[in-house]
């Protein structure tokens, strides 16, 4: 760690559209997993860069302001605010979060589009797109539902299928059916960029054989859909709600796709940030320095957004550097169904914020992530693993060890005697476990990080038990003051391992025992608990946590 060169690190996680309230299936797809990975990959000595923002624009925004009768800027201005407060709730470590409004996300997107049209990749074309003759009005995206062409789910909207997770067009759509309306749509030519896709085949499936350690699910997608073949895709969309064409040559009402637009959110997000802290180039090194590395972290349904469509416009503008690796997650699903927010499965956010500790909700989610699988998060089963294991191990380790040093030794660490063989195996032990952690969590196999750390935990109550410092106490207090002191070197190392995933309460352990962790978080380092140190009162770690039946 001593002689580690800082890398520079781009934690890049996908954009929430702010037209509704996050819910757990958001927070388990990417935002947590990213803060664990950005808080772990900080505190091994990198300069990382976690930015995001709200996903302002296009037609998710537009339908959910007619359908709420307010304008798009209103529907903005309720729910990002609300993603702030949740990420200050959830200790979401952002760099910045910060919105696809901004001057500068404009500038740079605008700078983009005229980059791709000056290499070539984009062209204007006339097309049919769908019209809806009794509102007169074009119907991009989300104005159209019907049947998926890929899979046959009846309620494919015009931009995705939420069944499949295939990207669509409204025209690919079967039985398509006007949102504004319910009339079906007629066809009606438009003017467009089209984004010349096709040329991407190559060099995308040449690019993706270079990827090593990335998800199966996710490098199997990506790999199966270039394979399929990419065809060109609009560019542009008729709705006045976006970012405007650089050039005026299409007429009036037209604006940059949202996807298109949002994902280069990533390259504007961190010029904002450095222009922010007046330093207006130091974004260069997270996108121009060939060493930098970059992680994505997105769920299912944007998987081909990260892994495919970004590349290829980064590809298209050159300079700039390619995914190092997109962990996209699987579902997960609430009592069988898929959370969405779109369709309102799973309670918001605020819910479950209003009744658990943050470290708990992020604890019960971090050991349920779908990384390979989807899976089921249900209340019970988040009750179950706070109570049963995040209180039950850890929780009671750190608040028995802290009650036994306050009874037998007045709340001092004590001096520790002559180490006995399964002392030494235990305080060996915390630098393999420290490493086996890390290894986990380099390859961004965070449930495995979790799980790992938590042993840890369920070792230092193992060795506790067997031997038994409070008998001892009666017989041998030299024999109890060691087997405490040794049990605060092991409490200390679990704290370090569980920092990125519970940050507040291993900082507090970590202080409890004098041991002050600079901004950001802990150093992923060893730590060492000095005898004579007076503990610092730390009162129960976590409580239990019982869900009224009303709930
Ligand atoms: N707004 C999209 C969603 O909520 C995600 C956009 S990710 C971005 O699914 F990179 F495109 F911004
Ligand atoms: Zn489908």
């Amino acid at each position: 760690m001593t002689d580690h060169t800082p890398t520079k690190v781009l934690v890049a996680v996908a954009w929430p559209y702010a037209q509704g309230s996050l819910h757990l299936g958001h927070i388990a797809g990417a935002y947590l997993p990213a803060d664990i990975f950005a808080r772990y990959r900080r505190s091994i000595g990198d300069d990382v860069l976690m930015v995001s923002g709200s996903d302002v624009h296009g037609t998710p925004i537009t339908v959910k302001a007619d359908e709420m009768g307010v304008t798009p800027a209103e529907i903005v201005d309720t729910f990002h605010p609300e993603f702030l407060s949740n990420w200050s709730d959830l200790a979401i470590s952002w760099d910045l979060f910060t919105t696809t409004g901004t001057e500068t996300h404009t500038r740079v997107v605008q700078d983009f589009f005229l980059t791709l049209l000056d290499n070539g990749h984009l062209y204007p074309h006339t097309t049919e797109q769908f019209f809806d003759e009794q509102e007169q009005r074009f119907l991009p995206d989300r104005y159209v539902e019907g049947t998926c062409p890929h899979c046959g789910y009846l309620e494919a909207r015009g931009d995705q299928c939420d069944n499949c997770g295939k990207t669509l067009d409204p025209t690919d759509l079967i039985d398509p059916r006007s949102k504004l309306s319910g009339t079906t749509p007629v066809l009606k030519e438009t003017e467009h960029y089209y984004w010349r896709l096709s040329a991407f085949n190559e060099p995308l499936l040449e690019w993706l054989d270079t990827r090593e350690g990335w998800r199966p699910h996710v490098i199997n997608f990506a790999r199966g859909m270039v394979t399929e073949g990419l065809h060109d895709r609009a560019f542009t969309r008729d709705l006045e709600w976006g970012i405007p064409l650089p050039i005026d040559d299409l007429g009036p009402g037209k604006s940059i796709y949202v996807w298109w637009e949002a994902v280069m959110g990533y390259y504007s997000a961190p010029q904002e940030w450095a222009e922010l802290r007046g330093t207006p180039d130091a974004w260069k090194e997270w996108w121009e320095n060939p060493d930098a590395e970059s992680f994505y972290f997105v769920g299912k349904d944007n998987i081909p957004f990260h892994a495919i469509y970004w590349p290829a416009l980064i590809l298209g503008h050159g300079g700039m550097n390619m995914p190092t690796n997109v962990p996209g997650n699987q579902y997960v699903t609430f009592g069988g169904a898929k959370a969405s927010k779109s369709r309102g499965v799973g309670r918001a956010l605020g819910w479950y914020i209003d009744r658990f500790q943050s470290d708990a909700l992020r604890y019960a989610i971090a050991q349920s992530l779908p990384e390979s699988n989807d899976t089921d998060l249900s209340d019970d089963e988040i009750v179950r693993r706070v109570n049963d294991e995040l209180v039950a191990t850890w929780g009671n380790l750190v608040n028995r060890v802290f009650a036994m040093t306050g009874r037998y030794f007045d709340g001092v660490v004590p001096e520790p005697g002559d180490l006995s063989e399964v002392d030494v195996k235990m305080l060996d032990g915390r630098q393999i476990a420290l490493d086996e952690v890390a290894a986990q969590l380099d390859a961004v196999k965070l449930r495995g990080g979790i799980a790992r750390a938590m042993q840890m935990a369920g070792d230092a109550n193992a060795y506790l038990n067997e031997l038994a410092p409070w008998t001892t106490a009666k017989t041998d207090i030299a024999r109890t003051g060691t087997t405490l002191w040794v049990a605060h070197q092991l409490i200390a190392a679990a704290a370090v391992a569980l920092a990125p995933y519970l940050p507040d309460s291993s900082v507090r352990v970590l202080a409890a025992h004098g041991i002050e962790s600079p901004e950001p978080g802990p150093v992923w380092l060893l730590p060492e608990v000095v005898a004579g140190t007076t503990l610092q009162d730390l009162g129960p770690l976590f409580a239990k946590v019982e869900l009224e039946p009303e709930d």
